[in-house]
């Protein structure tokens, strides 16, 4: 089953109100509700002491209208009985200052006395529901994230990690500034009042952060696992944005990958929707397991804690979703049902406005539920195929916000630009972790491999050897595993492969760029930062045009084994990215997807040797697409079409044709 739903607090609204919302919910096509995930003062109101015959209610009436229910751990949002009994369990933010009550998500992870709350109401729970009809699965806490400043545990992590202290002193090079330490309880957390860190210890300490989640979650899981075998168990991360954990690990122990999306969810990113920036959330989240995921929040309306945000316009709520479905989602769960009264998210809108009346909103969502009800059965399933893969590693991405080099060079945006090059010729892009199977791609894009291991080094070897074309890009083999710089010539373990050596660097001054001189191309240039390029048995495919490097290599392609490596030196503009993509794909033998009207996205989904083609308006006026040769399913529509279709601004269509040979 397809599942399409809402994110509901019952325990915000009056009783008598539940059963009119259960009757909305059907009405709009809604299959599954997910609750409870901050519910923990009313089921367990006082220490000890547990209440679930609301919970049992609000279930009932929601089960009677046909409704599934995902069961949040309300893990997210201690009462205040319980940090008011334990204030050391709150985590302690840079400053060196631990948090104080009035927020959710502000307990520390590694806190013991936390962590046996979290397993007592985690277990009640599991116990109570675990035969309930309607429970499908479970969602561990909310959004976990924030780094929590606690010297013991992260002296007691680095133990583990390195044994003895010696070991420790040497991988992080603690001579430098007489830093070395000859006792675990010396060892400080990067806390800003102590400056600019140590490398080595600011990359094991965002490590022993991500970490501390994975474990705080997997106790959850191990108790889910043992009282709910038949549940599937996930968490709702945040996408391609959130960069304080690795979600590859944190994806490791869950069944299902769920996500949190909302392109106009914010004030200072509302005004502009870049379709590329969701599409890469998805992708993202489809690559954490290699299979589809759901979205748990998908947008239902303004976005607003102190600021409002944009309100979606009419046709975005549906749009979106469909773009999740399109990129893989097989659960879209709208946030939240209802806008609340109180609270601190008052301005976080919901389907319905506070007042209740089905408005614009509901109606948008209950047509799609009316779709959904029709084609979300021959759409459940049906997977992405990419020939093209992106190496998503949290390890660079960590140790470069500990040193960014440049105000200009960011990590993800460097990603995002390259994605987003793609992503406008529609092409489906897998986004893999640097260990992931490169076999079944031709084309690998790997933004910044600054923290790098032999293995993946030889990985990329292989892959090259084997006839794919790969794309490095600056700042690439600069680190070893411990955050130290090699000593080898950059791009250090790839400097084989890429025939080339970082002769010499420069850092731009803000808003400087470099001309460059790639045949063919006007307008290309390289910003923030440029490596100085002598190709050791690479051709030169641009030169700068400007400084004292001016006729010196900014790009080079590299023949290894029957593909290709090609060393990009510089973070391109626009122009530079869409023209080298464009080489790449040639390189690689890959043809651009099927559309390529500006601001329509085009996007498949499989199902064995049959295809389903999503085609998304994001323009604001009607578009005029052309479907190749044949004759296809308009699935929304039920009706066959074929040529030249007309495409209402914000509008959908998926088309199902049977594989061209
Ligand atoms: C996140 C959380 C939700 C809610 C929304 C809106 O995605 O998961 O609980 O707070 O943001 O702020």
């Amino acid at each position: 089953m397809f599942h399409f739903g809402v994110d509901y607090y019952p325990e915000h609204w009056p009783e008598e109100r539940w059963r009119e919302d259960a009757r909305l919910m059907a009405e709009a096509g809604f299959n599954v509700v997910r609750l409870a995930e901050f519910a923990w003062s009313r089921l367990e109101p006082s220490q000890g002491t547990f209440d679930f015959a609301w919970l049992d209610r609000a279930m009932n009436t929601l089960a009677r209208h046909g409704m599934h229910v995902v069961l949040g751990t309300p893990t997210a949002s201690p009462p205040p009985w319980l940090m008011s009994l334990h204030p050391e369990a709150f985590l302690v933010r840079e400053t060196g200052q631990r948090v104080s009550y009035g927020n959710r998500r502000n307990y520390s992870p590694t806190s013991a006395v936390y962590r046996d709350y979290s397993k007592r109401i985690v277990t009640k729970m599991a116990e109570h529901y675990k035969h309930h009809p309607a429970v499908i699965g479970w969602q561990i806490d909310n959004e976990f994230g924030d780094r929590d400043y606690d010297a013991p545990a992260f002296r007691s992590w680095l133990e583990r990690r390195f044994g003895t202290l010696q070991r420790l002193n040497e991988r992080w090079g603690t001579a430098f500034w007489s830093h070395e330490y000859g006792d675990w309880n010396e060892i400080p957390v990067p806390l800003a009042t102590a400056g600019v860190p140590n490398p080595g210890l600011a990359l094991d300490f965002a490590r022993f952060c991500s970490e501390a989640y994975v474990a705080y979650q997997r106790m959850q899981v191990e108790i889910l696992r043992k009282h709910c075998p038949e549940h599937f168990i996930t968490h709702n991360m945040m996408g391609f944005r959130y960069e304080l954990i690795d979600y590859f690990d944190l994806a490791y122990d869950l069944d299902l990958v769920s996500w949190d999306n909302y392109p106009r969810g914010f004030w200072n990113i509302a005004a502009d929707v870049d379709p590329s920036t969701m599409a890469l959330g998805h992708d993202t989240m489809r690559g954490l397991k290699g299979t589809n995921f759901w979205v748990m929040e998908q947008q239902a309306g303004a976005g607003g804690w102190d600021l409002v945000s944009v309100m979606p316009k009419p046709g975005e709520l549906r749009l979106w979703a469909y773009q999740a479905i399109a990129h893989g989602a097989d659960g879209i769960v709208f946030f939240r049902w209802r806008t609340a009264r109180h609270g601190t998210e008052q301005y976080w809108h919901g389907l319905l406005d506070h007042d209740a009346r089905p408005g614009r909103r509901y109606h948008e969502i209950k047509r799609m539920g009316q779709e959904i009800a029709r084609v979300g059965q021959t759409i459940e399933g049906s997977s992405v195929k990419a020939r093209v893969a992106f190496l998503l590693s949290y390890d660079s991405r960590f140790a470069l916000q500990i040193q960014p080099h440049n105000p200009g060079f960011g990590y993800a945006e460097q990603f995002q630009g390259l994605y987003r090059a793609l992503h406008a010729r529609n092409v489906a892009i897998d986004v893999v972790a640097p260990s992931a199977d490169l076999s079944r791609y031709d084309l690998v894009v790997a933004p910044s491999l600054y923290v790098l291991t032999a293995k993946t080094a030889e990985q990329l070897e292989r892959f090259v050897e084997a006839g794919g074309t790969l794309l490095v890009t600056p700042r690439s083999g600069v680190k070893d595993d411990a955050n130290a710089v090699v000593e080898l010539p950059l791009p250090g373990l790839l400097a084989r492969l890429c025939g080339v050596v970082v002769e010499d660097y420069d850092s731009l001054p803000v808003g400087r760029s470099n001309a460059l001189e790639y045949a063919g191309v006007e307008g290309a240039v390289g910003s923030a930062w440029c490596d100085i390029l002598t190709p050791h048995g690479a051709e030169v495919v641009a030169h700068y045009g400007e400084d004292y490097y001016a006729g010196q290599a900014a790009i080079t392609m590299n023949v290894f084994g029957r593909g290709r490596a090609l060393y990009l030196g510089t973070l391109g503009n626009d122009v530079l990215n869409d023209a080298l993509v464009a080489r790449l794909l040639d390189l690689a033998g890959l043809e651009p997807g099927p559309s390529e009207v500006a601001g329509v996205e085009v996007s498949e989904r499989w199902l064995g040797g049959t295809k389903l083609v999503f085609v998304l308006n994001h323009t604001e006026s009607e578009q005029v697409v052309t479907l190749a040769d044949g004759v296809y399913h308009d699935l929304l529509a039920d009706r066959l079409v074929e040529g030249e279709l007309r495409l209402a601004a914000r509008e959908v269509l998926i088309v199902q044709a049977e594989a061209q040979a």
